[in-house]
Order: structure tokens, then C-alpha cells, then sequence
């Protein structure tokens, strides 16, 4: 008997959990500052909408229709499709590696929040590179193993197995604090932020529209690339939590529902940052354009430096990494889910013992994103997979329903369980709108990579990030070559 919610509020938590993490904080708020601040806003939502949502839609509906994690769902679209699973899951293996790397260095922050002295006063940039990551010059100097990521990496590990430890049961538990906790925390740090001074030039950066910067391609393209990682499309969650729902519930509302309260936790984390970046521009008496910076430098650079600036530093800096660690962890437990439900589908292993061996593995894996080298892998890993992993099983996803199965059979199943009604037009998007723009995605992505080395790494750097993505692509062809003998049946209603 297959696992299940315990109700359909926990199901939406857990999506809405596995969608909201880390994404949302850094990745989103940096994204709209460097294209062009409210310009970016606008195909965010339009690739939320047309991209985003059609493809949630296409996978809650195959997880709950055919109650199956992602490769023996595509093994039942046709025998030789396993592989997009495989792919699915492999992306979602290898960016929870590098995700728990990140959640050990937000832990690292958390701990050192507490000795209320806190020691990034006057140098946050030198005390991540230099203290938190011992960060060597060059990605050819590996430099070993810096023990206390090390340390926090293992008690992340441990963080993330107690909640998947009992499946739907422990993430049930896990997600009532993990989805509002966050939420009110980032409340506070908006009340905070907003009566700073400073905050309102920095909100203005934020919404400010640019709308010239509507006609940059690169700007359509990193809105359709975010879209997949914040909405987690691509890693066979969505699938696999889907699984767990019975046969009747509503897709399109749960859809909806979902992607929507990504987009508002989004806009919301925006204000959050550029308001407190605003504060900082303002003391340093620099602009906001010089305080914003990419990636793990906002959340682990300007933030920490700007909370140091506050009155009761220490109180915001714990509030502000507690948001971090309760945000990232339901996420990294999706993408960790997602591949137990798939190794069940195989093996008769308990829940516990699966568990045990995707976490320990993961764990020695991600020794990588330890060493001192860490934050360059890291770098190259994700950038691989988010530009083309996600995307290419997006796209095989959608040429798998829209022409092999057949879109208007999973829209009548999905109109038969909704209270929304999908139009004739879903069948479009997937069949025909989403394969020609994610091949349009991936060969101008592909272009950017051969024309400028990404980063200026050395070519052996990139090598390792595109096998990444080359290593578990030759294997889902193998697959599709080989076929499964078992064709896989639809389960029982
Ligand atoms: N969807 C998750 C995030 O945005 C992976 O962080």
C-alpha cells in the first residue's frame, strides 16, 4: 500500500516547501537587480505562467495518475522512456549535494551568530572567503578539506535525513514548522528593513522598471532557466510527491496554488533584500548598483556586513540564517524524496534504510563542496545543471507527453479531477510552444558556453561540469536503446 498525505494541506506545503528555498532569497532578488530591477518581473511571471505552470501541471498529473516516482512514470508513457526519470533524478541527486553545501555554510553563519560578537564587523567579504570557505586562488589548488564545513555539512545531512527518515509521516511533522517559519522570519526582517534608512532607494531599485531591458534575449532566457529551478521542475519531485496524493485530488488548483505562492514568496524575499541592501547603500554611502552582488555573495557577503550595521546585529544575523536553514531544508528534502520514491519503485528496501543510503551518500559526494576549491565546483556544478540539466528534462518531459502519450489524455484525466478546467491550449504549450522555446533556451545557452568560457575556468573545470550533464544523458539514451523488458502497468484505482 503506497505511502500517503495525510492531507491535501500537507501535500500543498510540501510543494510549496520544495519550491520555496534558497532560490527564492538569492537567486531571484539578484536576477531582478541585474536585469533591469521591475523589467525582469515581468517574463518572470510570464515564464512562470506559460512555462512554469503548464510543465507542474504535467507533473503532478503524471505522479498522481499513474502513482509512480519518475522513471517507472515515464517507463509507463513507453518502455524505452525510463530514462527521463533517470535524468530527472540525477539532477536532483547532484544539485542536493552541492544545495547542502550551501545550507552548511548559512549553518556555519547561524552558529557563529551567537557569540553576539559577531566576527564579519568591518570585513564580511574577507571573512567568508577567508575564514568560512579558506577559499584558495585558483580551482586547479584544491587545498583539502576544510574541516568545520565539513562538521556543518554532516550535521546538515543529519538535519535532512530525521526529516525524510519516515517519509510522508516525518516530512508531514518537518513541514508545519519548515513552511511558516521562514515566512514569519522574513516578515520580521522586512519591518526591520523597512524602517531603515536607506531602505526605500533600495525598494525603488528593486521595482524600478527598465523596460529597454525587455528586448535583452539573455534576460528572457535566465527568466525561463530560474523558472524551472525555483518552481523544483525538472528533478522528478514534483512526480514523486504527486505519488503520494490519491487519484482524485485537484491538480490544476494545486498547481496553481503552488507556483503562485512561489512567485509571491519571491517578490516578497525581494523586498526583504533590496530594502536592507538599500540600508547598507545608504551607510557605506555607495549605490545600491555597487551593494548588490551575485549568488552566494548577496546572501553570505552583503547580508552578513549589512546585518553587522543594524542595531541588535546578532539577533537579525540568527533570524536571517535561521531563514535560510528553515527555507533550503524543505527544499533539499524534496529533491531527496524524489529519489527515494524512485529506488522504491525498485527495491524493497525499507523508507529508513533507503534514506540512510541516498543521505550518506550524498554526504560523501558533497565532501567536494568542503575543500577549499568548493565554492568553484560549486559554481561550475550549478551552473551546468540549472542552464541545461533542468531544461533538458523539461523539454523530454513535454516532447514525451505531447507526442508519445498524447496531451489531450492527461488533460481529460486532469479536467476530470479539477475544479479548473484546462482549455485545448495546455495541449499546445506542450506539445508545441515548450520543446520549440526550451530548444531555443538550449541553443543559445549552448552558443554563450562555446563562445565564452564560462567564468574564464580552465577548460578541464568546465569538462567536469558539462559530464555532469553529458555522463547521465549517455546513460538515459542507453536506456532508451535497451528498453525496459517489464512494460510498467498503471496502478490499481
Ligand atoms: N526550488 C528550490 C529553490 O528555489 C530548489 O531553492
Amino acid at each position: 500500500m503506497r505511502d500517503r498525505w495525510s492531507s491535501r494541506t500537507i501535500f500543498i506545503l510540501a510543494a510549496v516547501g520544495s519550491a520555496v528555498g534558497l532560490g527564492n532569497v538569492w537567486r531571484f532578488p539578484y536576477l531582478t537587480y541585474k536585469f533591469g530591477g521591475g523589467a525582469f518581473l515581468i517574463p518572470f511571471l510570464i515564464a512562470l505562467m506559460v512555462l512554469g505552470t503548464p510543465l507542474l501541471i504535467l507533473e503532478f498529473a503524471l505522479g498522481q495518475k499513474l502513482q509512480k516516482g519518475a522513471i517507472h512514470a515515464f517507463q509507463h508513457v513507453h518502455h524505452r522512456l525510463g530514462g527521463i526519470g533517470f535524468l530527472a533524478i540525477t539532477a536532483s541527486f547532484i544539485v542536493v549535494v552541492y544545495y547542502a553545501a550551501i545550507l552548511a555554510w548559512a549553518l556555519v553563519y547561524f552558529v557563529k551568530s551567537f557569540t553576539f560578537n559577531l566576527p564579519w564587523v568591518g570585513d564580511a567579504e574577507g571573512y567568508f572567503f577567508g575564514n568560512v570557505l579558506q577559499l584558495t586562488d585558483s580551482i586547479s589548488q584544491i587545498g583539502g578539506v576544510n574541516w568545520w564545513l565539513f562538521l556543518a555539512l554532516g550535521v546538515v545531512w543529519l538535519a535532512i535525513y530525521y526529516c525524510v527518515r519516515k517519509g510522508v509521516d516525518s516530512i508531514g511533522k518537518s513541514l508545519k514548522i519548515l513552511v511558516p517559519l521562514p515566512l514569519v522570519l522574513l516578515g520580521v526582517l522586512l519591518i526591520r528593513g523597512l524602517t531603515l534608512e536607506g531602505s526605500l532607494t533600495g525598494i525603488y531599485y528593486y521595482i524600478r522598471p527598465d523596460f529597454n531591458a525587455l528586448l535583452s534575449t539573455d534576460l528572457w532566457l535566465a527568466a525561463a532557466s530560474h523558472v524551472f529551478f525555483t518552481l523544483s521542475i525538472g528533478f522528478g519531485i514534483m512526480i514523486a510527491y504527486a505519488s503520494y496524493n490519491d487519484k482524485k485530488q485537484d491538480i490544476t488548483e494545486n498547481s496553481y496554488i503552488t507556483s503562485i505562492s512561489d512567485a509571491a514568496i519571491s517578490l516578497f524575499a525581494g523586498f526583504v533584500v533590496f530594502a536592507i541592501v538599500g540600508y547598507m547603500a545608504h551607510s557605506t554611502a555607495s549605490t545600491v548598483a555597487d551593494v548588490a552582488t551575485a549568488g552566494p555573495g548577496l546572501a553570505f557577503v552583503v547580508f552578513p556586513q549589512a546585518l553587522s550595521m543594524m542595531p541588535l546585529p546578532w539577533l537579525f544575523s540568527i533570524l536571517f540564517f535561521l531563514t535560510l536553514l528553515t527555507l533550503g531544508l524543505d527544499s533539499a528534502f524534496s529533491m531527496v524524496e524524489g529519489i527515494i520514491v524512485v529506488l522504491g519503485d525498485f527495491f524493497k528496501a525499507t523508507h529508513k534504510k533507503l534514506a540512510m543510503i541516498v543521505c550518506g551518500s550524498a554526504f560523501v559526494l558533497g565532501i567536494i563542496f568542503t575543500t577549499r576549491a568548493g565554492l568553484y565546483f560549486l559554481d561550475i556544478v550549478d551552473h551546468f545543471l540549472s542552464h541545461f540539466g533542468l531544461v533538458l528534462v523539461g523539454l523530454f518531459e513535454c516532447i514525451a507527453i505531447g507526442w508519445i502519450y498524447g496531451p489531450e489524455k492527461l488533460r481529460t484525466y486532469i479536467n476530470s479531477v479539477s475544479d479548473w478546467h484546462l482549455g485545448a491550449w495546455w495541449d499546445y504549450v506542450i506539445k508545441y510552444f515548450m520543446p520549440a522555446v526550451l530548444i531555443i533556451l538550449l541553443v543559445v545557452q549552448m552558443y554563450h558556453e562555446f563562445t565564452v568560457p564560462y567564468e574564464g575556468y580552465p577548460i578541464w573545470a568546465l569538462e567536469v561540469g558539462w559530464l555532469v550533464v553529458i555522463i547521465p544523458l549517455v546513460i538515459a539514451i542507453g536506456m532508451a536503446l535497451h528498453g525496459s523488458k517489464t512494460s510498467v502497468k498503471c496502478c490499481k484505482k
